[in-house]
């Protein structure tokens, strides 16, 4: 079944149109990743996914529903979870603190939810009480991706998780998110580690001056002439 589909979607900002019909789906269980150069419109499109941005044209459908201009709090209640690429946590709030924060529209009890997310990355759990401005960039990261699971989402939408993380941190990172895509949360992300990335990915779609580019299996992004020459280094 598919969880999220975008369909010809057509955004920008103010007058200037950058995506041009723009389609991508992700089915349940999946992780799919989207790749493409600098200033494709990688961030624009999750960004209007969410409903951060409006949707001028085409539609956004949402476990079969048309969400199409939705606000960002209706696609929480509905069970999306987007994590920027910057400014994901909230600095002078702690570890536990932010994860409250996640939690702002459970109206049941949200601490057994938080214990086992903290489980979930035994680093930021030890560091609880600590302030998030005080964390690693990596431990950030696991914040911000332990934060937007404190509402159980059915999709996790994610810029460029591992940008500017150090090796072995890019590696824990998506580590994670193949863990959290097991327990089954669907999961689409943008990356700039693509190979990396497509290696874990069950499908990639390549976006290309707001156009779809290219898309298929992981496996067959990774062999694809083009990817390789454009996209991973030759
Ligand atoms: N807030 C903004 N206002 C105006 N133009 C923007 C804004 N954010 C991004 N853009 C433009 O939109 C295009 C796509 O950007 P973006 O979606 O961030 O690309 P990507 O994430 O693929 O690198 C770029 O040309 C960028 O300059
Ligand atoms: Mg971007």
């Amino acid at each position: 079944m598919t969880v999220l589909e975008a369909r010809e979607v057509v955004s920008g900002y103010g007058e200037v149109e950058i995506l041009h019909e723009v389609s991508i789906r992700v089915e349940e269980e999946e992780i799919v990743t989207i790749i493409g150069p600098n200033g494709a419109g990688k961030s624009t499109l999750l960004k209007t996914v969410f409903g951060l941005l409006p949707c001028k044209r085409g539609r956004v459908v949402f476990d079969g529903e048309d969400v199409t201009g939705q606000s960002p709090q209706v696609m929480v209640r509905k069970g999306m979870s987007y994590v920027p690429q910057s400014d994901n946590v909230f600095p002078t709030l702690t570890v536990q603190e932010n994860l409250e924060m996640g939690a702002f529209i459970r109206r049941d009890n949200y601490r057994p939810k938080m214990e086992e997310v903290l489980a979930l990355f035994p680093d930021v759990l030890e560091r609880r009480h600590t302030r998030a401005g005080k964390l690693s960039g990596g431990q950030r990261q696991m914040l911000a991706l332990a934060r937007a699971l404190m509402l159980e989402p059915r999709i996790l939408l994610l810029d460029e998780p591992s940008a500017s993380l150090a090796p072995n941190m890019v590696e824990l990172v998506f580590a994670k998110i193949l863990d959290i895509n097991r327990s089954g949360v669907a999961i689409i992300m943008v990356e700039q580690n693509a190979r990396e990335s497509l290696k874990l990915s069950h499908r990639g779609y390549v976006l290309a001056m707001g156009q779809n580019r290219l898309e298929g299996s992981g496996e067959s992004l990774l062999e694809s002439e083009e990817v390789g020459k454009t996209y991973l280094g030759g």
